[in-house]
C-alpha cells in the first residue's frame, strides 16, 4: 500500500531501538526523510545505518536527552519543518506508588506527558500552515487498563491523551491529525529487563515468565515491533487523515473490555 507520504519529514523521538525504532523503518519504508533520536550515540549510528541500508531513505541521526530544551532544540535543527512528529521517550520504572516522591512524581509527568507536549507546541503551527501534519504519540496500554506499579506511566499517559485530545480538533480542519498508539507487550529491550527483574523477585528463569505472558496473552505472543511500525506508518500516512484523537490499543486482544 502507498501511503502517499514519499518526500516527507519524520522526527521519530527515542527510535534507536524498540518500538521507536519500527516507527521509524516503517516511515522511511514508506518514503520519509527520518530523524532518528537516542541517548547513546553508538547505539543510534548503528540503527541510522541500518535503516539506510534496508530502506534507502535519507535518516539523520540526532544522539540527544528529548527530555531536555537542549534535545528538542537539536531535533528541530535537524528537521524545522518536520510534516510527522512521533513522540516516545523512555517509561517510568515500575515502583509502588507510595514510594514515589515529589521528584520522582515530576520527573514522571515531565518525561510522559510535559515533554511531548512541548514538542507538539514547536512543530503544529507549521504544520497547520502547510495544511498536512501527522502526530502520534506512543503511550501505554496502562492508560486503558492499569498496572500495578506502572501508575506514573498510566497517569501521565492519561494526561497527555486527555491534554492532546482537545489540541487535536483544534487542528483537524488543517489535516493535521493527533493519534495516540497503545502498546501492549512488546518484544523489545524495555519488556525484557521487565521480564527478568520480575523473575528476579520471584527467584525463578527469565524464560519461565516470559513464557507464562506469552501464555496469558490472547495471541499466544508477545508483539513483534513491526506490527507496531506499520501502525504508526497508517496514522501518518495521508489516507488517514479523518482518524483523529483516537487511542488504538495494540495488544493481541488482553485488554478485556468490548469497546
Ligand atoms: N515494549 C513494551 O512492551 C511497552 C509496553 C507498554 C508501553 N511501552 C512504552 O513504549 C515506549 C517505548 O518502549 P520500548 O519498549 O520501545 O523501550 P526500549 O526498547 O527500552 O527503547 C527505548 C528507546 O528510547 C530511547 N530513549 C530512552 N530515553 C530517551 C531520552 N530521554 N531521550 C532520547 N531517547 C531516549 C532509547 O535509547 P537510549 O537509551 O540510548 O536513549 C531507546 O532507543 C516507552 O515509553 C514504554 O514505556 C512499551
Amino acid at each position: 500500500m502507498d501511503l502517499g507520504i514519499v518526500g516527507r519529514t519524520a522526527i521519530v523521538c527515542a527510535s534507536s531501538r524498540g518500538l521507536g525504532r519500527a516507527c521509524a523503518v516503517e516511515l522511511a519504508r514508506a518514503g520519509c526523510r527520518v530523524v532518528v533520536n537516542g541517548r547513546d550515540a553508538a547505539v543510534l549510528e548503528r540503527t541510522a545505518a541500518e535503516i539506510r541500508g534496508a530502506t534507502g531513505a535519507e535518516v539523520v541521526a540526532v544522539a540527544a536527552d528529548v527530555a531536555t530544551p537542549e534535545g528538542q532544540d537539536a531535533l528541530l535543527k535537524a528537521a524545522p519543518a518536520p510534516d510527522i512528529l512521533v513522540n516516545n521517550n523512555a517509561g517510568p520504572p515500575f515502583a509502588d506508588f507510595r514510594a514515589l516522591d515529589r521528584e520522582a512524581l515530576l520527573k514522571g509527568v515531565v518525561g510522559n506527558m510535559v515533554v511531548p507536549i512541548e514538542l507538539v507546541q514547536r512543530v503544529i503551527d507549521g504544520m497547520v500552515e502547510r495544511r498536512f501534519g501527522r502526530i502520534v504519540n506512543i503511550t501505554s496500554a496502562s492508560v486503558k487498563m492499569p498496572l500495578a506499579g506502572l501508575d506514573l506511566s498510566s497517569g501521565a499517559r492519561a494526561g497527555l491523551t486527555g491534554f492532546l485530545a482537545g489540541v487535536a480538533r483544534s487542528v483537524a480542519r488543517a489535516n493535521v491529525t493527533i493519534n495516540f498508539l497503545l502498546p501492549g507487550p512488546f518484544e523489545t529491550d524495555r519488556l525484557r529487563s521487565n521480564v527478568e527483574a520480575a523473575a528476579r523477585g520471584r527467584g525463578v528463569p527469565a524464560e519461565q515468565v516470559a513464557e507464562e505472558r506469552r501464555k496469558g496473552n490472547p495471541a499466544g505472543r508477545f508483539g513483534d515491533p513491526a506490527e507496531f511500525g506499520a501502525a504508526c506508518a497508517f496514522l501518518c500516512s495521508a489516507q488517514a487523515g479523518y482518524i483523529t484523537g483516537q487511542s488504538l490499543l495494540i495488544d493481541g486482544g488482553a485488554y478485556p473490555g468490548v469497546l
